[in-house]
């Protein structure tokens, strides 16, 4: 009868997930800072030069119309796997706002914060673009994250709002 003794398997597991379950239950309370574990060793202009900047230029490569010697040429993906690719590197930039939001990283709790978000909003926008297929849309979101990009640099660090200019 040792059996009843000990909560069956079936009983622990489900007690497991419930424990589980209420660790990632939203807390009411801000989340103290100490228990959480950001690796934020990648310095903020790493993130821009290898996460970033390289997924944003290919979203600014994929919308538009250039005119070259062979005429106008439109730069937006004709593929499903083209769109996706591009959604995917509009996903990139939506997370990048977190990035650049983590304790570690962020500058302060105030502008640096709004463009943060900003950056993620219009990082959706552009996924939704994408999915959607929508030429015009998927401009204006590429628009819209240039501006957040442009806003935050003139704010945090006006020089490369000059370099950005330089490389156009
Ligand atoms: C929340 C503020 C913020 C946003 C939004 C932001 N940046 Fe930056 N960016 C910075 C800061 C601050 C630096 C300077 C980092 C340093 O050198 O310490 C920087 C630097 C850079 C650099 C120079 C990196 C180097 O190698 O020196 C590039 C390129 C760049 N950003 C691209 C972008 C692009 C592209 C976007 C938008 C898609 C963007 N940034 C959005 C704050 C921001």
């Amino acid at each position: 009868m040792n059996a009843s003794r000990y909560p069956s398997l079936k009983t622990i597991s489900l007690a497991l997930l419930v424990a589980l379950a209420s660790c990632s239950a939203p807390e009411e309370s801000a989340p103290d800072e100490s228990a959480a574990i950001y690796n934020t060793s990648l310095t903020t202009q790493e993130v821009m030069a290898l996460v970033l900047e390289p997924a944003s230029d290919i979203l600014w490569d994929s919308g538009g119309w250039v005119l070259d010697a062979a005429g106008y040429e439109e730069l937006y993906p004709t593929t499903d796997a083209g769109w996706e690719y591009v959604r995917a590197q509009a996903a990139v930039v939506v997370e990048s706002g977190n990035m650049l939001a983590l304790p570690g990283r962020a500058v302060d709790d105030d502008a640096w914060m709004v463009y943060s978000q900003g950056l993620s909003d219009a990082g959706l926008m552009a996924m939704e673009a994408a999915a959607a297929q929508n030429e015009e849309d998927f401009f204006q979101a590429g628009a819209q994250i240039y501006s957040v990009c442009s806003a935050c640099h003139q704010a945090y660090n006006p020089d490369i709002v000059d370099r950005f200019v330089d490389q156009e």
